[in-house]
């Protein structure tokens, strides 16, 4: 079998590599987009909102797979982290049908009254509870008062992925999907350390922790997708 895929690749005289997949680029990363539903207006207006104001928020690849992971899990209570503005959990409300208790949290100030003037000014969002301050304290304080989630979205400060796993795994309900964005880096989580920016090595050790850590868990599945900037996806099983 594997010879016959290497006599597929190219160039003719492949070694011992299987073939690379060609897929991944700008152009399938459009595609891809353009495939996404469109957002009811108000939505889309905070999408376009938030990118003028170079707010970061969740891609259109991303907002695809969030879709579809919530519309198979159906979940009855989610968690974010890292909130910004408040697009991505008023989109992943409109995912699940609006109403489903969500918790989001998020640190910084103005960010915060953006999302909470959002929140409140669509009726269709009071489902939604913003918890503010630090996102290991508010996980800290979620665990002790006893909460499970059924689907969790990690999206906050890159270099905490590893500590905030620590803390997520706890409050994960038995089927619960956990799904983390941003974990390819623009593709350099893949490249050596040593030829990252010295800036950005932190990032790159700790993501890597985060993926090995994950990868190594024994009660969850997960996947790595090269979709957007790159997300897991798990799913939790109580043993
Ligand atoms: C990429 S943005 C989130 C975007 C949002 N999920 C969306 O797609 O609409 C990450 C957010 O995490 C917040 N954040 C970073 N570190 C945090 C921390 N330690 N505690 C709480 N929020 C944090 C940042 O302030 C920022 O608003």
């Amino acid at each position: 079998m594997k010879e016959r895929l290497l006599q597929e690749s190219t160039p003719a005289d492949a070694d011992d590599r299987l073939p690379v997949s060609q897929v991944n680029g700008e152009k399938t990363s459009e595609y891809i987009s353009s495939l996404v539903p469109d957002l009811p207006d108000w939505l889309a207006d905070t999408e376009r909102r938030a990118k003028r104001e170079e707010v970061p928020i969740i891609r259109k690849e991303a907002q695809g797979l969030l879709r579809f992971l919530l519309s198979a899990r159906q979940p009855k209570s989610i968690l974010e982290v890292g909130t910004a503005v408040g697009f991505s959990a008023a989109f992943m409300e409109d995912c699940v049908g609006y109403g489903v208790p969500l918790t989001t949290i998020e640190k910084v100030p103005a960010r915060i009254e953006a999302a909470k003037r959002l929140f409140t000014e669509r009726s269709e969002l009071a489902a939604i509870t913003l918890r503010e301050g630090d996102a290991a304290e508010v996980l800290a304080e979620l665990a002790a008062e006893g909460r499970k989630f059924d689907f969790v979205f990690l999206d906050a400060a890159k270099a905490q992925y590893p500590i905030y796993w620590q803390l997520i795994r706890p409050l994960l309900a038995d089927g619960a999907y956990f799904v983390a964005d941003n974990v390819l880096q623009e593709g350099s989580i893949a490249e050596s350390k040593f030829t990252v920016q010295r800036r950005d090595r932190t990032i790159h050790l700790r993501m890597r922790e985060f993926v090995r850590e994950l990868f190594g868990e024994k009660s969850v599945v997960s996947t790595l997708l090269p979709v957007g900037d790159g997300m897991t996806v798990s799913v939790y099983h109580e043993r």
